[in-house]
């Protein structure tokens, strides 16, 4: 079988993005492979944290992999600092990166631009992401469209580091889903649905009530055409809506053309807003019930043990082929 590894930052709230680019596949593919789901608590301290925040939300996105169908008997789900070996493999591959590679990755030119002071954590995030990787030699990394230059650059790291060191790594392959990779702001349709955004009309949480739910998507921004027909160039904000009514509702582009012909904007929003309701519904209502369940430690615990001994045995074959410790007399 097959290895898959995969984490989500408990930075915030998780969105319609996060579950359609990266959870939605999680789920699909916990069946035909190996697959480690973690919860990257450190990649969030990257950038300046409330810490009783971080930790509600550490939980929070713990129970949200449950609830969207992760299977703790199929799947290992962990949290990142529970598991030290992703610390250590980090530093080391640190000392495998240059920093010029690490000034050129886009997500560090876009979260430090205009910041007059920026930790040194997010120029060096994409290293410890590539040892959470390498850890468990893994095969394929389903991720969104924005993560794809960290995975080539893992790429890249492992091919340096068996070369230099010893032919330890397996060279990952990037998962990225071929609708739905990149799902756009409800406010703004040519940037990425982010967490991060101050507008919080322009995302939708997961945990997002049904209210919340229809208020956001009555006032996504489309055009004055007024026609529902897919057309990514000239109608960015109708087309995002339809590619996230489409993988929801699992109805075809062409479909929903049809479904639509004739009606206004106002029909097809909702009709949207039923579809996402009908999907998120079920998943709320599990999540709340698994938050304050001591059900959801021991799944975390079992993860975290799991993980420590596959991790532990990597980071040891590192160690040696880095020349590091000592050997026993
Ligand atoms: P993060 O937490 O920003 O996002 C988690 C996952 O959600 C995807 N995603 C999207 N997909 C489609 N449309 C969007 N608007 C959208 N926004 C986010 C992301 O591509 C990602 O798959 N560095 C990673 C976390 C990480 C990781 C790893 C991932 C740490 N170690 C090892 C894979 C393997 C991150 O910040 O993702």
């Amino acid at each position: 079988m097959k290895t898959i590894f995969s984490g989500i930052q408990p930075s915030g709230t998780i969105t319609l993005g996060n579950y359609i680019g990266a959870m939605k596949q999680f789920v699909e593919l916990q069946h035909e492979y190996n697959c480690y789901f973690c919860i990257v608590d450190q990649h969030a301290i990257t950038v300046p944290q409330d810490k009783a925040e971080l930790r509600k939300n550490i939980r929070s996105l713990a129970a949200l992999y449950i609830a969207v169908g992760i299977n703790p008997d199929k799947a290992t789900l962990f949290i990142q600092s529970e598991v030290p070996s992703h610390a250590q493999a980090g530093w080391m591959m640190q000392c495998v990166a240059y920093i010029g590679e690490l000034e050129r990755m886009t997500q560090y030119k876009d979260k430090s631009a205009g910041k007059e002071a920026v930790l040194a954590g997010l120029l060096t995030y994409p290293p410890l992401m590539a040892a959470d990787i390498l850890l468990y030699s893994t095969d394929l990394v389903p991720v969104g469209e924005d993560q794809k230059q960290h995975i080539e650059l893992t790429r890249d790291l492992a091919e340096r580091f068996n070369k230099k060191h010893n032919d330890i790594f397996t060279i990952p392959e990037p998962r990225i889903p071929t609708v739905g990779a990149r799902i756009m702001s409800l406010q703004e349709p040519n940037k990425k649905m982010s967490k991060s955004d101050p507008n919080k009309k322009a995302f939708i949480s997961l945990l997002d009530d049904e209210k919340t739910i229809e208020k956001k998507i009555k006032s996504a921004v489309t055009d004055s055409d007024g026609v529902v027909k897919y057309d990514k160039e000239n109608k960015p904000g109708v087309s995002n809506l339809m590619s996230i009514y489409s993988i929801l509702g699992g109805q075809s582009i062409a479909e929903i053309e049809k479904l639509y012909e004739g009606k206004g904007y106002g029909d097809f929003k909702m009709g949207l807003i039923e579809v996402i309701n009908n999907k998120f519904n079920p998943i709320r209502n599990r999540y709340n019930e698994l938050l304050e369940s001591s059900e959801l430690d021991d799944i975390l615990d079992k993860g975290a043990e799991k993980a420590n001994l596959v991790a532990g045995k990597m980071l040891k074959k590192m160690e040696t082929a880095m020349g590091l410790g000592r050997k026993r007399k």
